[in-house]
């Protein structure tokens, strides 16, 4: 197949795309979806864009739809993403260890975690706040993602330099072995906090205890309002009264409706339960009363 997909042919996917993942592909996107599918056509041996969406939908597929699905993501990932997130979250950690919930269990979502360059990040701010073993915190990192491509890749928690070009060299030394494949190999022994299991943020997060702080970084940019709302409300069902929720720097949630408050630019805080302590499970936000949701 040599030519790119016709309108219609966009269209049948585009809505076969949202259907399953809610992500939006706008329609000056027709280059690119084409392109990405394209190699799925040679993959699978499809002989036609139309003949490959056909094979889609049958049941005995599931393997070749896995594949799709991980062809038509975006992972662009990288450690010590935005900078301004990671400051936040140290200072809420800080807080947290200081307070007298500092032995109690913290479980942290990281949620589309890619190739898990977030998930590990959580990790080493952890261990640079808490000390090794975390100070005795029982501490769960969880990273999710719809691809099993990237989880696959998340779990060997190998990394090309790419990936640790924001990195301070420090960190580097401390938390990498650097292998003669010019790849960078995260600690073992801290990577044994951080698990990766392939979700869909379209559908609830099942069996799964509540998280503390939410990574949903990036992903909400490939959802329209209807995908977002939902998400943010399957995201809600699995967090802690006063939980903190960090969103991607260019994810606005005007006009979106979801249960948290709005904290400052990307961080948003769920409401704790009524009658808590003062402070508690508010962390860095306690300090500045929480705005309603924007
Ligand atoms: C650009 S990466 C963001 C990675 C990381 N959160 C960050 O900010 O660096 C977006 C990720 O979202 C995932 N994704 C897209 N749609 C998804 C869905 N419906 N459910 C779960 N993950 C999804 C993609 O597979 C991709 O790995």
């Amino acid at each position: 197949m040599d030519r790119d997909l016709t309108r219609d042919e966009f269209q049948r996917f585009h809505d076969l795309i949202y259907r399953l993942a809610g992500i939006h592909y706008p329609a000056e996107k027709i280059e690119l979806l084409s392109n990405r599918i394209r190699k799925r056509l040679r993959g699978s041996r499809s002989d036609s864009y139309d003949a490959y969406l056909h094979k889609l939908q049958l049941p005995g597929e599931a393997a070749e739809l896995q594949s799709f699905l991980d062809s038509i993501t975006t992972n662009e990932t990288y450690f010590f993403r935005c900078q301004r997130h990671w400051d936040f979250f140290r200072q809420w950690l800080e807080q947290r260890a200081a307070s007298s919930r500092r032995k109690e269990p913290l479980r942290i979502w990281s949620a589309a975690a890619s190739t898990g360059a977030e998930a590990y990040t959580i990790a080493i701010v952890l261990q640079q706040v808490l000390g090794t073993g975390f100070g005795g915190t029982p501490v769960e990192v969880f990273g999710t993602d719809l691809s099993s491509h990237v989880l696959d890749e998340a779990r060997r928690a190998t990394f090309r330099p790419y990936a640790l070009s924001q990195t301070p060299k420090d960190v580097v030394q401390r938390f990498f072995t650097h292998s003669d494949k010019d790849e960078y190999v995260f600690d073992r022994t801290l990577a044994k906090c951080v698990t990766f299991q392939r979700h869909n943020l379209m559908e609830p997060l099942a069996g799964q205890r509540p998280f503390e702080f939410v990574f949903l970084r990036n992903v909400m940019i490939y959802f329209d309002t209807q995908s977002r709302e939902r998400v943010l409300g399957h995201v809600l069902q699995v967090t802690t009264p006063g939980a903190h929720l960090i969103v991607g720097e260019s994810e606005s949630l005007l006009n979106v409706k979801h249960g948290f408050h709005y904290l400052k630019p990307s961080i948003f805080v769920r409401q704790p339960a009524p009658g808590a302590a003062p402070g508690a499970g508010t962390g860095a936000g306690a300090a500045t009363a929480a705005k309603p949701a924007r």
